[in-house]
């Protein structure tokens, strides 16, 4: 094999190879190497990271992840900064680009390093930076965002966003910013107690800013306790939920603005007993990305889900349900709407008569499962004369004869399209985060190349926005 020398890399490269390496288990060489092999493959959107030497310089607007929504998180110079990193994670697996800005006395508590590695994006730190002040980079900073989280939002930040100070990045950008602000306080009880405190808190409430926690517990202190833990991530990101659900939309990609989409996901559980059930091994992640990208491209999204590993995307409304029917009656409470992408894999059967107690094993007697065929949602939706959405879309999962199987699938049910794609085994489609289908319409088959499931959610939701528009309503 061809030896690699890395040479010419600037040191920013060299970190985020080092990175990668790293994480991979391979050395730097191989990292370069596995690189190189998969561009050469032609799949190196899947393989690589932003490139950061793109990101470096000026400041680059921030591109919308899965769900539409850029969030830019102010980490201050509290304990509970360790926090943070968490909260990036929980707010980028819902599908959200977290910027983060981390303050003199945040550095001292986590590193931009490990900030920049878990958001996959550039990290700021000082306001007189010359390379991101080129085009006035704090005021980019400030607008090219949905919400701002100031995560730990410490006594010293309350005070200064009280008294509109600017004298560093974060609260220059704070008092820049036209968007929704959400705090989350953390500090000692006492410090928290305070009149002064107390005045900002006042204040902050009156400009608008929106405020989750602090909660009650141990401090980081030997014996302290009581109000001032920063709140969890996961409620930092129900506050930012619903602070975007209610603001306006800033994104600039709204293919679907005033459209009404439903997409369901998932599996669903049939019950044998109060204890077990039918399942299958849909993870959903498809559907949830179908819904995540209608809603980034404006959607109102109900997503009817069953029961899956796989957190909520941002900005959709999620109905969970368990079994075939469950998800036939939200459905039918989630019409009319434009469009309804049925991605969930829909179990065929239940039992006949569920077990009320847990069926007891007895000697050499298995008991008969007597199963019943399920209601068929997409079929019934396709063949509605009232309130039939003008796009109804089926997936169909096989693992022969996919295409064939699928067209039939199309002319039985009903329905507009069908997406088809293969679930054997050994394409580790199902669960996976990768995907390959053929798109089957009236006009024809085409067939999409190998691609995440985030670009197969990205590019259906244009054909629809397309569709919807070309049928001129
Ligand atoms: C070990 C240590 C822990 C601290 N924890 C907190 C804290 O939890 N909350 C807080 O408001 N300040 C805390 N501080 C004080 C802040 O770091 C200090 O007020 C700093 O100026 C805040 O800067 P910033 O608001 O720009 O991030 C702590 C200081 C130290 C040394």
């Amino acid at each position: 094999m061809a030896s690699i020398t890395i040479r010419g890399l600037d040191d920013a490269l060299k970190t985020r190879l080092r990175l990668r390496a790293a994480r991979s288990g391979r050395s730097m060489e191989d990292e370069a190497r596995t690189i190189l092999r998969a561009a050469a493959a032609d799949d190196v959107r899947s393989m690589a990271e932003p490139a950061p030497v793109a990101r470096a310089g000026a400041t680059p607007p921030l591109d919308a992840g899965p769900s539409g929504r850029r969030i830019l998180l102010i980490i201050g110079g509290g304990i509970a900064a360790y926090k943070s990193l968490d909260l990036i994670r929980r707010l980028k697996e819902r599908g959200a680009t977290v910027r983060c800005i981390l303050t003199a006395a945040a550095r001292e508590f986590i590193t931009p390093l490990s900030v920049g590695a878990l958001s996959g994006e550039r990290v700021f730190t000082d306001l007189f930076d010359p390379a991101s002040e080129l085009d006035v980079g704090h005021i980019r900073l400030a607008r090219g965002t949905d919400l701002v989280v100031v995560a730990p939002a410490t006594a010293d930040l309350m005070a200064k966003m009280a008294g509109g100070h600017a004298d560093d990045l974060a609260t220059a950008v704070l008092l820049a910013t036209d968007r929704r602000v959400l705090i989350a306080p953390a500090m000692n009880p006492r410090m928290w107690g305070h009149a002064a405190t107390r005045r900002n808190l006042t204040q902050l409430a009156a400009d608008r800013i929106a405020v989750v926690g602090p909660g009650t517990g141990e401090m980081a202190e030997p014996g302290e306790a009581g109000i001032g833990r920063m709140a969890e991530p996961l409620e930092i990101v129900a506050a930012a939920e619903a602070l975007l659900a209610t603001s306006p939309d800033h994104r600039v990609e709204r293919s679907l603005r005033g459209r009404r989409l439903l997409v369901t996901s998932g599996p669903t559980q049939e019950p044998i007993d109060p204890v077990r059930y039918i399942a299958n091994r849909s993870s959903g992640k498809q559907g949830h990305a179908i819904a995540a990208a209608a809603a980034a491209a404006g959607a109102e999204v109900i997503l009817v889900c069953g029961p899956v590993h796989i957190p909520d995307p941002l900005g959709v409304t999620a109905v969970k349900v368990e079994t075939a029917r469950e998800m036939r009656d939200a459905v039918e409470r989630a019409l009319p709407v434009d469009c309804a992408v049925f991605a969930a894999a829909v179990a065929d059967w239940r039992l006949a008569a569920p077990g009320r107690e847990k069926i007891k094993k007895s000697k050499g007697a298995a008991p008969t499962l007597r199963l019943v065929e399920n209601p068929d949602i997409l079929a019934e939706v396709a063949h509605r004369k009232a309130k039939r959405p003008r796009l109804v879309i089926g997936f169909a999962a096989e693992t022969e004869k996919v295409v064939a199987h699928a067209k039939d699938k199309l002319k039985r049910k009903g329905c507009d399209w069908i997406l088809a794609n293969d679930v054997s085994a050994e394409t580790g489609i199902m669960g996976g985060d990768r995907n390959r289908v053929h798109l089957i319409t009236a006009e024809g088959v085409e067939s999409w190349p190998p691609q995440s499931k985030d670009e197969v959610a990205r590019a259906l939701v244009e054909r629809i926005a397309a569709a919807l528009k070309a049928s001129g309503s």
